[in-house]
């Protein structure tokens, strides 16, 4: 049995911070206390793990130093990470960041564990592992066995992501939004978390545009995906919200190398690490987010050739964004650090 471990979740108060808890508890993480990190406005309130309460406190940059932790999670945005994950480190704990702050530092591993965690081998240059988009995490899962079978090239890749991906105040609103379009409203609706008002409708723009008039969001699919595959693919992503609480979906277009066999493909992802093959289209079976919220992998289905090309695949994934997106990706990366850690 592995060493217990003391916790800090910076951002303990939300939708990720809350999922953290309840993905160690599930998966049965050895801890062996809780530190919740929260902003002064939280301080006080408290978090349950395994029936045990725990209290708030304010993040501060000697909260470290006065209660040390062996593994600290950020969940709190990338300005909080930048601000205080040194404080952490120098206390001696890991950070494993679930913002997008270090992902693309070249010291920094950005890891999936079911793609490369031996990345996590390289955690001691920084201190630091980066968690991954929460669309790049899902994708990237379906990618590598399939990249292993027929040599990937390129990817076309459509998202349909969720109001959770802005945390619970982008699920808050997009609640209110339905509210006010059942109180015959919704044209009075002023949307602050999303650009645009979410209900009954679909939003294509996630994050800032970027001079190439690509979002922030899409470079960041390319980029990490690239990172995490140790491959220069191509990549193509268009990233659009959508009136989903909590689970993303992406229609993905894949060109190989080789031609493609898609009883191969679907035997490869019905035996990969963390994905569930849901494809009897016949029987109106496929994977939707409502029924895949709360769950810790990523269900693919609709599997189908192209019909002019052989090198090409096209599939339908969908993951819970809290979860396989964030907190079960975090926890797995604790998980195998603590694995490499005890046989140094
Ligand atoms: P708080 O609830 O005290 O504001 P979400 O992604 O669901 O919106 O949650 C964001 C999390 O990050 C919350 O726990 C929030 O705490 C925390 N947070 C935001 N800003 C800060 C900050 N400056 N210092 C510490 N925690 C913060």
């Amino acid at each position: 049995m592995p060493k217990k471990q003391k916790i800090a979740i910076v951002g303990a108060t939300g939708a990720v911070g809350e999922e953290l808890l309840n993905v160690l508890a599930e998966l049965d993480f050895p801890v062996e206390s809780i530190l919740p990190l929260a902003s002064a406005k939280s301080v006080g309130s408290e978090v349950e793990f395994k029936g045990k309460f725990y209290k708030v406190k304010e993040l501060t940059q000697s909260v470290f130093k006065e209660h040390p932790v062996d593994i600290a999670f950020f969940s709190a945005g990338a300005t909080v990470s930048e601000k205080y994950a040194k404080f952490a480190v120098e206390s001696g704990a890991v950070v494993i960041d679930n913002t997008s702050h270090f992902r693309m530092d070249k010291d920094v591993p950005l890891v999936v564990p079911e793609c490369n965690a031996l990345d996590i081998k390289e955690w001691k240059k920084t201190g630091i592992i980066a968690n991954p988009n929460c669309s790049t995490i899902q994708m990237v899962q379906v990618l590598k066995p399939l990249d292993g079978l027929f040599d990937l090239k390129r990817v076309d890749v459509s998202t349909y992501q969720a109001a959770s991906g802005a945390g619970k105040e982008g699920m808050q609103e997009l609640v209110e939004a339905m509210q006010s379009f059942f109180a015959f409203k919704l044209d009075e609706f002023k949307a602050e978390v999303f650009p645009h008002t979410l209900a009954l409708n679909l939003i294509p723009q996630i994050d800032i545009f970027m001079d190439n008039d690509y979002t922030k969001e899409e470079l960041k699919m390319v980029n990490e995906t690239q990172k995490i595959l140790h491959k220069n693919l191509e990549i193509s992503a268009t990233c659009v919200r959508v009136p989903v609480l909590r689970s993303h979906s992406e229609a993905i277009t894949l060109h190989f190398k080789k031609e493609v066999d898609i009883k191969k493909a679907k035997e490869i992802l019905a035996k990969a690490p963390s994905v569930v093959l849901m494809d009897e289209p016949k029987n109106k079976k496929y994977p939707m987010p409502l029924m895949i919220s709360d769950t810790n992998e990523t269900y693919v289905g609709r599997i189908r050739a192209d019909i002019y090309d052989k090198k090409i695949l096209h599939l339908w994934c969908v993951a819970d964004q809290i979860r396989v997106g964030a907190a079960t990706n975090a926890v797995r990366i604790a998980q195998k650090w603590l694995e490499f850690e005890k046989c140094n």
